[in-house]
């Protein structure tokens, strides 16, 4: 199973459309895929207690540990993946212990290309994650007003899910 996750809790996100259109991809190589929207499946606050037992985070670490390949699409806050992307990680741990993992971030501006290194850092020496050098930065150039995507964008995602993929079932 192949899980793409879209962390933003934006209605109106943009970085939730590139989760969606790796989303296609993945279904039209017909590949077997979970979609986890942290906008619509709320998950608590870790709190290193608790919180893992509740029925969200439970669901979150099953479908963490079932996948052989994990999408992560964030938005860029504050120069690093947003809170609720890295709250899933803490909340999921040891699930992505030797996952393969693709990167999507939508950024504000050009500046905040490395953003996804802290996460990338914590999963790849935390959990020994194969994270993939090959990520699809974006900013608002590369969406219409309808939300249309970039074809240059697309054939950037089209590249990812494929090496991700390649990539995981060679590992597995
Ligand atoms: C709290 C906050 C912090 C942000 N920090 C950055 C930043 O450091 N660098 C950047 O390029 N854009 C930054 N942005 C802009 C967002 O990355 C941009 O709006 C992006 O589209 C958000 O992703 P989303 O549409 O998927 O929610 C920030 C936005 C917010 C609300």
């Amino acid at each position: 199973m192949i899980l793409v996750v879209s962390s933003s809790l934006n209605p109106r996100s943009r970085s939730r459309l590139l989760a969606q259109a790796a989303c296609e991809r993945i279904e039209k190589m017909g590949r077997v895929l979970k979609f986890l929207d942290l906008h619509s499946h709320c998950l608590p606050l870790c709190d290193g207690a608790s919180a893992y037992g509740e029925p969200a985070a439970a669901q979150a670490t099953q479908w963490v540990t079932e996948a052989s390949a994990v999408f992560l699409a964030s938005p860029v806050y504050n120069y690093d993946v947003n809170a609720a992307a890295k709250n899933l990680v803490e909340l999921t741990g040891r699930a992505w212990t030797g996952k393969v993992v693709g990167m999507m971030l939508a950024a504000g501006g050009q500046g905040s290309y490395m953003s996804a290194m802290g996460l990338a850092n914590s999963l790849m020496l935390d959990f020994r994650c194969l994270v993939i050098p090959r990520f699809v930065y974006t900013t608002g150039e590369a969406f219409s007003d309808q939300d249309a995507i970039d074809p240059t964008v697309l054939v950037r995602i089209d590249q990812l899910v494929e090496e991700t993929l390649r990539i995981a079932d060679a590992v597995r």
